[in-house]
Parts: structure tokens; C-alpha cells; sequence
């Protein structure tokens, strides 16, 4: 059969080819040198930027819940104690998991019996230094938030306070340690106020992202663009964040609402 095209049938789609590698490797490279300069930006700026890339300073901490040694190691048994749900099936650290940077590595949180819940577990990393708790805020401190949990159905189905201050009562550490701490039998006020001591402990410093600022590698170049993004176009610095937690937080809060 006479071919009836100009030239040999495969030569079209061969151009073709060569524009589209040849274009791939312009942006590709048009990229990596638009990597490079952000990260080029951030190596100039590490040393005078106004958020981040300082080590945090200490907690505040409440006049009223000061704390010892023995405080925080109260609420780190309890944090980790499954006799704080129901049936002895979950605890905290069930949700808030160290191994999973204290979440749960699921979308959903997995709470009691199974119960898949509405929300994220946020990590509870730095969370002393939250200007108020839980995704929409709605507790004010620490103290505040810990009693959640517990008594939710969905989440920790607390027993109810007196039967979980019998089971406290009925382990010796726990009634030495309530007594010395707090000079009284347990209460679920000051099972609240060792959480929140021992969460006021869970402060990540010594991260590479605090050793950025002397250590122009201690970031990668990914990690270095994706803080571009972050104070950028992401708005996620602290300005915005105060931004949310004051005049914003009633909106977001309708918001969260019809989820
Ligand atoms: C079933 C999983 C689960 C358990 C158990 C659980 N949490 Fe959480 N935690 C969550 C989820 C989900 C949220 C977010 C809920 C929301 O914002 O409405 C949360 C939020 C928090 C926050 C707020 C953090 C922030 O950034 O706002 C703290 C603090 C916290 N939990 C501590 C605790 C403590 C203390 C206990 C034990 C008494 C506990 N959690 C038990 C899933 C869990």
C-alpha cells in the first residue's frame, strides 16, 4: 500500500518525544534551581527569624499546680494506667502514644470498644504551650482538658469518680502517692492536675529543626522548601496562630461544629 503521510509514519511521534523529555528536563531543572534558592533564602535568614529555630523556653506553669518530681511521675503512671477507662481497656497512651510522636498514626482517633471517633488525635508534643485545648479550644488549660477523655463514652468510658478513686485507693502506690502529692485521698481534680504536670513535661527541644539555627545542615533541602511553604504561602507561623486563637476562634469553632 502507497503511504500517503509525509515522511516515514514513526518520525512525528519521535519529535514529539524529544520536545517532551526536553521540556521535562527545562522545568525539572527550572525547579531544582527554585529548591536551591529557597534553601539558599533560608541558610541567610536562620539566624534572625522571628518564629521558630529557637530551642523552647519552660512551660508556664499554674500558681495552683506546681511542680515535683513525684507530681509528675504520679501522672505519668496514670497516663499510661488502663484502670482509667471502664473496663481496663485504654489509656491515654492508647491514643497519645510515644512510639507515634504521643498520637496514634490514624486519621480517626480509636476509641472505646472500637468506637471510631470524629477527630485527629493531635500529638500532645508542646501541647503546655497551647494558649487553650482540643482542635476548636473549647478547654482553657491543661487541668481542664484531662477529664475529658476520661468520662466520653466514645473515648476512655471513665467507671464515674468514686469508682475510680476506689480503684486508686486499692493500689498502695497510688494512695501513697496521692497523699504525699497532695495531701488527701485521690480525687479525679487532682488526677487532672498530674496529667497535665507530667504533659508539661513533654517539651521537644532538641530537635534539627532547633539545631537549625547554628547548623545551616542540619535541615535537608526538602525539609528547607517546606518551611518556605510553612512561613509563606502556608501562613502557618505564629502570627497566624494567634490570629486563630483570638478574634478567629468563634468562627472556627461554627466551623468544627457541622463536622
Ligand atoms: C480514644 C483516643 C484518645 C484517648 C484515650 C485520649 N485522647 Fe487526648 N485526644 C484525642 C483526640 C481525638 C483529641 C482531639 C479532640 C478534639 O479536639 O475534639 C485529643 C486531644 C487531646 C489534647 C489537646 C491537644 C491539643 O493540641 O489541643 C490533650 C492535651 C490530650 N488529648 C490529652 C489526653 C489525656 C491526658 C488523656 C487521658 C486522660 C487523653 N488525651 C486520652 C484522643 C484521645
Amino acid at each position: 500500500m502507497k503511504q500517503t503521510g509525509s515522511g516515514p509514519p514513526h518520525s512525528n511521534a519521535h519529535l514529539l518525544a524529544c520536545v517532551a523529555t526536553l521540556l521535562s528536563i527545562l522545568v525539572i531543572s527550572a525547579r531544582a534551581q527554585s529548591l536551591r534558592e529557597n534553601a539558599q533564602m533560608i541558610d541567610s535568614l536562620v539566624g534572625e527569624l522571628p518564629v521558630g529555630l529557637v530551642a523552647l523556653p519552660d512551660p508556664p506553669i499554674p500558681g495552683d499546680n506546681q511542680q515535683t518530681p513525684q507530681k509528675v511521675e504520679l501522672g505519668n503512671r496514670l497516663f499510661f494506667d488502663k484502670a482509667l477507662s471502664a473496663d481496663r481497656s485504654i489509656s491515654c497512651g492508647s491514643c497519645h502514644d510515644p512510639k507515634k510522636g504521643l498520637s496514634d498514626g490514624r486519621p480517626h482517633a480509636l476509641g472505646f470498644h472500637g468506637t471510631v471517633l470524629r477527630r485527629h488525635t493531635p500529638s500532645i508534643w508542646n501541647a503546655a504551650f497551647n494558649a487553650s485545648q482540643f482542635w476548636d479550644g473549647r478547654a482553657a488549660t491543661l487541668e481542664d482538658q484531662a477529664t475529658g477523655p476520661m468520662s466520653s463514652p466514645g473515648e476512655m468510658n471513665s467507671p464515674g469518680e468514686r469508682e475510680l478513686v476506689q480503684r486508686l485507693e486499692a493500689d498502695p502506690y497510688y494512695r501513697a502517692a496521692f497523699h504525699s502529692v497532695f495531701g488527701e485521698s485521690p480525687t479525679l481534680k487532682d488526677v487532672a492536675k498530674a496529667l497535665a504536670a507530667f504533659e508539661r513535661t513533654l517539651i521537644a527541644r532538641d530537635s534539627r529543626f532547633d539545631r537549625a539555627r547554628g547548623d545551616k545542615r542540619a535541615l535537608t533541602l526538602h525539609e528547607k522548601n517546606g518551611l518556605v511553604v510553612f512561613i509563606g504561602k502556608g501562613r502557618c507561623a505564629l502570627p497566624q496562630w494567634r490570629e486563630f486563637h483570638g478574634q478567629q476562634i468563634s468562627k472556627y469553632r461554627r466551623w468544627a461544629g457541622r463536622r
